[in-house]
């Protein structure tokens, strides 16, 4: 089975990219499911805030919970910003991790901004809803030198990227298990 660790920034697609993929993967009888750090944020990862030694406890305890999942023959869709290179290779070292970027323009993000956060990310220091230590706006964002698969968010459209990425795992499945 497959493991697919999403990298990308907030609002380059992940969850809508994890969730078409996921969708048409059930439909065609795979057994399949998103991981996203938005959801488990708010249950085993909660205690975990941005600080570089949060971000590499959620994404390992994650890639725990991905682990058994593959285990269990399911495919599995990581949907985490996951900003560091060596964060990322740590997970690679596993035959059934495959590492897909999605690449999306900081301008862009900045412009489309579905949740509002790069807005409170750019606010003054003294404002108490700015958010500190934001990806791409205060925290960094590796880019990814080894990435499998690269989907620009900001060019191909929802329908093209989901192709993408699916046709992209059912190639992969056979060479991971
Ligand atoms: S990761 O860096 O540890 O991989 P993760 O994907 O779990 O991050 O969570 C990112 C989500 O948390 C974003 O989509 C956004 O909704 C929210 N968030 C809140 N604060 C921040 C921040 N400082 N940096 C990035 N994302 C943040």
């Amino acid at each position: 089975m497959i493991l697919i660790q999403f990298t990308g920034l907030s609002g380059s697609g992940k969850t809508t990219l994890a969730e078409n993929v996921h969708h048409l993967l059930v439909t065609e009888g795979y057994k399949a499911e998103v991981i996203d750090g938005d959801v488990y944020r708010k249950t085993i990862c909660k205690d975990l805030g941005f600080s570089k030694q949060d971000r590499c406890e959620n994404i390992r305890r994650l890639f725990n919970v991905a682990r058994d999942f593959v285990e269990a023959d399911t495919i599995v869709l990581m949907s985490v910003i996951n900003p560091y290179e060596s964060l990322r290779e740590e997970l690679r070292v596993h035959k059934f991790v495959r590492t897909v970027f999605l690449d999306c323009s900081i301008e862009n993000l900045i412009n489309r901004d579905s949740k509002g956060l790069y807005k409170r990310a750019l606010l003054p220091d003294h404002d108490s809803s700015k958010i500190n230590n934001f990806t791409g706006i205060s925290d960094v964002f590796e880019i990814p030198s080894r990435a499998d698969l690269v989907i620009k968010t900001d060019f191909d459209t929802v329908s093209l990227s989901t192709d993408k990425l699916y046709n992209f795992i059912i190639q992969n499945l056979h060479n991971c298990s």
